[in-house]
């Protein structure tokens, strides 16, 4: 059978997106056919030439007012786009062209922390000043609003108020790094 593909959508680093390159570079059912980001200095395409994953960079423009990257998408003929730290709002022509098929990790646990402007360190920061006892990762669907689509999976850790924001983040990160690819083979091989 036709593997299923999927296409990861990166802004930065990308430490989410070598893990799920990592899961998947020897799964039967699974594959990442392509990275794409957004910024050309991310650290992200360096990860994804090590798997020697394709990989396509576009800019705002491109983004917004033009269907190049939809077009790349269909011409990849993927099935499920993952967001893996991917901090601009995706246009209502892609939520359309891919319903309940673009899948997003964000560091909190929604619906708390979340909307415009909460992303990476600004959302550990609000969390710690808000003196939170725990915090966590929601992995959701996407729709046309900041962290609003249907939630898949929330992970938690403990936290107290002596952690600063950057220990918040590291614990936060370890959840995804363990959690985010298994629920991406839950979606791609029980709902697609
Ligand atoms: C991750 O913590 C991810 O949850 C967050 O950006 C970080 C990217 O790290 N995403 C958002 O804040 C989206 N709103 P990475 O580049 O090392 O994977």
């Amino acid at each position: 059978m036709k593997k299923k593909r999927i296409a990861v959508f990166a802004s930065g680093s990308g430490s989410n997106a070598e893990r799920i390159f990592e899961y998947f570079k020897n799964h039967n059912q699974v594959e990442v056919a392509l990275l794409l980001c957004n910024k050309s200095t991310a650290g992200v395409l360096e990860r994804a030439k090590k798997f020697s994953i394709p990989t396509f960079t576009f800019s705002r423009q491109e983004f917004y007012n033009s269907h190049l990257v939809l077009t790349t998408l269909k011409d990849q003929q993927i099935d499920v786009v993952v967001l893996a730290g991917f901090m601009w709002l995706v246009p209502a022509y892609l939520v359309e062209a891919f319903p309940d098929k673009i899948v997003n990790i964000h560091p909190a646990l929604l619906p708390k922390f979340g909307g415009k402007g909460m992303y990476g360190m600004h959302v550990h920061e609000a969390v710690k000043a808000a003196a939170e006892k725990e915090t966590g990762i929601t992995i959701h669907l996407v729709n046309q609003q900041y962290d609003e689509g249907s939630i898949l999976a929330q992970f938690s850790c403990k936290i107290d108020p002596n952690n600063s924001a950057e220990e918040i983040a590291k614990r936060v990160l370890k959840l995804e790094h363990e959690n985010y690819a298994k629920v991406i083979e839950n979606l791609v091989l029980n709902q697609v």
